[in-house]
């Protein structure tokens, strides 16, 4: 198959060198994009007179059928052609003949691939923010449904102070939410038009880069030729958002592979989301919630790996610019499924209100015991003391904090008095925590208002 740069060459092509410096394997991904651009720079190139009226309704109607063929699957990737680029230009002389040759007129497939992975990005982060708000509308249902659930939280994996489980559940809403805003700013970077840079110094045709950014749906159009074919921080931003929110999904993952355990007996998944042993037969494994904590791994491999291929590389463009592409495959389509996987977990959990309760109260009440003290005038640190000194001799005589007498109480401190007892309920604790972002009752009710507004959700 003859290439697009054959005319310099005398050899042919070692078949090793083909399949080695390829990329249409993968990035025949970018085709549709390949094809939106390709049509926004004939229009351009026909306003600037460089093609005729009649050129421009030829190249853009072959254009279309190459989309046809794309989108039907029936256009066939050749390696021998290297990339999508070429791949699409000699569809189109296949189909309109040499006309189709003017489409690279003032353009390179520097200029030109950095702008199919703009576009791509912008298309894919649009989608994948709508698969995160489902995420937290699955959060915001949870926190409905356990307001009223105590539950223990931790701090080094130790029972501290009680909580609303509804608490727990928009925390992890918080975070997929700042996952979004790194998405959206990743998104607003990806946001400017290389195309028009050439190779690397521009074009010699008097293209209106404004009018392409504005038909390709580009915000603005980047300023430097060089940085526009030379850079690929853009991609670093989707890789970073991608393994931030890779990181909390794993912490999810994990503390509910936890609660499953029958050590913690908090909760349960449903069987659909679980695999079984093939040895042994009392086995219902959380393996989804194993894989999104795994995969998390890619996401940051995908990262380093990016950033490796851009450190100490020469402005402007270099061939090792081509490894950008898997990596930011793999992480978005890594972080869709395990999204998905996430939400499909969230929406079939079961709770076990009994034992979750039953793990939130003993000495994790043992703050405010403290605080009462506090309040009759003892200061923190002495309380503090008080109460430590209190939680050993328990301790000692195996007995729980809720056990206590108040003549025990008494032998600590002469501030105790009756009220004290009644504060050893878990709920009353929680209710305590009134600050805006608190756990009482009320705060969670509020911020599920909150979220449920935000989230567009009746
Ligand atoms: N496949 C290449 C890439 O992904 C396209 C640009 C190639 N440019 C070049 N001058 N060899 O980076």
């Amino acid at each position: 198959m003859e290439k697009p740069w054959e005319g310099r060459f005398k050899e042919k092509t070692e078949e090793l060198v083909e399949r080695f410096t390829q990329s249409v394997s993968f990035d025949k991904r970018l085709a549709l994009h390949d094809i939106q651009q390709s049509l926004a720079h004939v229009k351009a190139l026909k306003s600037s007179g460089v093609l005729s009226e009649e050129e421009e309704r030829v190249i853009s109607s072959g254009l279309q059928r190459v989309k046809e063929d794309v989108e039907k699957g029936t256009m066939e990737f050749a390696k021998e052609l290297e990339d999508v680029h070429m791949n699409i230009e000699r569809a189109l002389i296949e189909k309109v003949g040499d006309v189709g040759g003017k489409v690279h007129t003032g353009r390179s497939r520097n200029d030109q691939v950095a702008t199919d992975e703009r576009l791509y990005i912008k298309e894919e982060i649009e989608k994948l923010q709508r698969e995160l708000k489902e995420l937290r509308r699955a959060l915001v249902s949870l926190a409905e449904r356990t307001l009223d659930v105590i539950a223990p939280s931790y701090t080094h994996l130790q029972r501290a102070q009680p909580i609303s489980l509804a608490h727990y559940f928009l925390a992890y809403r918080e975070a997929f939410l700042m996952d979004s805003m790194r998405l959206s700013n990743a998104h607003r970077i990806a946001d400017s038009l290389p195309l028009g840079s050439g190779a690397s110094a521009g074009v010699d045709f008097p293209i209106d880069r404004f009018q392409v950014a504005e038909s390709l749906g580009f915000r603005s159009v980047l300023r430097n030729s060089l940085y526009a074919t030379a850079e690929r921080d853009f991609i670093l931003d989707v890789l970073y958002a991608c393994a931030v929110c890779g990181v909390h999904l794993s912490r999810l993952s994990e503390d509910l592979i936890l609660w499953s355990s029958e050590e913690f007996g908090f909760v349960s998944l449903p069987d659909r989301l679980c695999t079984g042993s093939s040895i042994m037969p009392q086995k219902k494994n959380p393996d989804v919630l194993e894989l999104v904590r795994a995969k998390t791994g890619r996401l940051y491999g995908n990262m380093i790996a990016l950033f490796t291929v851009l450190k100490g590389l020469p402005y402007a463009y270099n061939r090792d610019l081509q490894e950008d592409k898997e990596p930011l495959f793999d992480s978005l389509d890594t972080l869709r499924d395990s999204i998905a996987v996430m939400k499909l977990v969230l929406e079939g959990l079961s709770v076990n209100e009994e034992r979750m309760f039953s793990c939130a109260g003993g000495f994790a009440l043992a703050t405010d015991l403290a605080n009462y003290l506090v309040l009759k005038g003892m200061p923190f640190r002495q309380a503090h003391k008080v109460v430590g000194s209190l939680v050993g001799y328990l301790v000692e005589k195996r007995k729980k904090l809720e056990e206590v007498s108040l003549e025990e109480l008494k032998h600590f401190s002469e501030l105790f008095d009756e009220d004290a007892l009644k504060l050893l309920d878990p709920r009353i604790v929680a209710d305590r925590r009134k600050t805006y972002g608190g756990t009482a009752r009320e705060q969670v009710l509020l911020q599920i208002e909150n979220a449920k507004r935000e989230e567009g959700m009746p």
